[in-house]
C-alpha cells in the first residue's frame, strides 16, 4: 500500500518536473504557464489590433459591449446565463426530464454565448500580452464547448437523444476547463476588476497637505505623491483637479494621458487603452475602464498649499 502512494507521488513529481511545475497544484501550474506561452502571440496580436481597430475607441457599440453603462464589465453576467443554462441541461439529462425542456434549455444557454462571446472578446482586445494568452486559450476552449452544444442540440432534435445528451456533458467537461480559465484571469491575473479601489483605504480621512499651487505646471498634467499612493493633478490658473494616478482599468499612469473636452467637460484619456474620465468627478465617458477613477476635493489655502481629500462617493 505504502509502495503504491510512492510510486503514485514519484510519478506526479515527474509530470510535475517535465512540465516544469515546481510548488503549485497542478492546474494553477499549468494555467501559468499559459501566460508565458509566447508562441501564440503572432495570432493574438493581429486579432487584437482588428478588433481594436473594427469597434474604435469611444464608440457607442465598444462602450456597450465592456459595460460603461452598467458601471461593471458586461462578460462575466451574460457568461452566467449560459453557464446556468448548460448546467441545468445537464442536471435535466441525468434526471431523465423530457427532452423538450432540456432542449429549450439548452437552446436558451447557446443563445446567450453569443452577446457574452461578443463582450468577452472586446474586454480581451485591450488586456496585457499574458491576460490575452490566457484569454485566448479560454475562448478556443468555450467555442470548443459551443460546438459541442450545438451539435447536442441538433442532435436532440433530430430525435437522436442518446448521443446528444453525450454530446452535452462533453460541452458540460469544456465549458468547465474555460470557467476555470475565466477564473484564472478575473482573480488571478485581475482582468475586469478595478485597479483604483484600494485608493480611498490608503488615504487617512480628512485634509492632507500635496504641494504648493505655483510649483504646478499650467495646464499640464503631473504626478504627485501622497503617502501610499499616486495623484493625477491638473492646475489651470488657481483651479486644480485631482484624480487618482492609476486607471482603474489597468493601473495606467493617467498623468501621461492627453487632455480632451467631451460635452464641454474636461477629461483625461489614458494613455494605455483609452478610457476617458471627467476630471470633475472621475466618472466613466469611454470604457474599457467601467468603474470610475477615485476623485478628491480640492481646497488651495491662503499661503497657495493646494490641500486634497478623498471626495464622498
Ligand atoms: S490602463 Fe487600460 S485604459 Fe487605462
Amino acid at each position: 500500500m505504502e509502495e503504491t502512494s510512492k510510486s503514485i507521488n514519484s510519478r506526479r513529481r515527474s509530470l510535475r518536473e517535465t512540465l516544469g511545475i515546481t510548488r503549485m497544484s497542478l492546474p494553477v501550474g499549468l494555467t501559468d504557464r499559459l501566460e508565458h506561452m509566447r508562441g501564440i502571440d503572432r495570432l493574438i496580436v493581429p486579432l487584437a489590433k482588428t478588433i481594436r481597430r473594427k469597434l474604435p475607441s469611444g464608440s457607442m457599440a465598444r462602450d456597450l459591449l465592456h459595460g460603461v453603462p452598467t458601471g461593471h464589465p458586461l462578460h462575466p453576467p451574460l457568461a452566467t446565463i449560459s453557464l446556468g443554462c448548460f448546467t441545468a441541461t445537464a442536471v435535466l439529462d441525468l434526471i431523465g426530464a423530457d427532452s423538450r425542456s432540456s432542449s429549450a434549455v439548452l437552446a436558451t444557454g447557446i443563445a446567450g454565448a453569443v452577446p457574452a462571446a461578443a463582450a468577452g472578446i472586446t474586454d480581451w482586445s485591450v488586456l496585457h500580452l499574458e491576460q490575452q494568452r490566457v484569454g485566448f486559450v479560454h475562448s478556443l476552449v468555450n467555442l470548443t464547448a459551443l460546438g459541442l452544444y450545438s451539435g447536442s442540440l441538433l442532435l436532440r432534435l433530430s430525435g437522436k437523444e442518446r448521443a446528444g445528451r453525450m454530446l452535452g456533458f462533453a460541452g458540460l467537461a469544456a465549458v468547465s476547463v474555460g470557467g476555470y480559465l475565466g477564473g484564472h484571469l478575473a482573480y488571478r491575473m485581475a482582468a475586469g476588476p478595478t485597479h483604483a479601489e484600494p485608493t480611498t483605504h490608503l488615504v487617512p480621512l480628512g485634509w492632507h497637505d500635496l504641494c504648493r499651487l505655483w510649483d504646478l505646471p499650467d495646464g499640464r498634467p503631473v504626478s504627485r505623491r501622497l503617502g501610499y499612493i499616486h495623484l493625477f493633478v491638473l492646475r489651470h490658473g488657481a483651479t486644480v483637479k485631482v484624480l487618482a494616478d492609476r486607471c482603474s482599468h489597468l493601473a495606467g499612469p493617467l498623468h501621461q494621458g492627453r487632455l480632451k473636452l467631451e460635452n464641454d467637460e474636461v477629461c483625461v484619456v489614458c494613455p494605455w487603452h483609452g478610457s476617458t474620465f471627467r476630471l470633475e468627478d472621475g466618472a466613466v465617458v469611454h470604457g474599457p475602464a467601467t468603474s470610475p477613477q477615485p476623485a478628491f476635493e480640492v481646497n488651495v489655502r491662503g499661503d497657495g498649499v493646494v490641500q486634497v481629500r478623498p471626495r464622498p462617493i
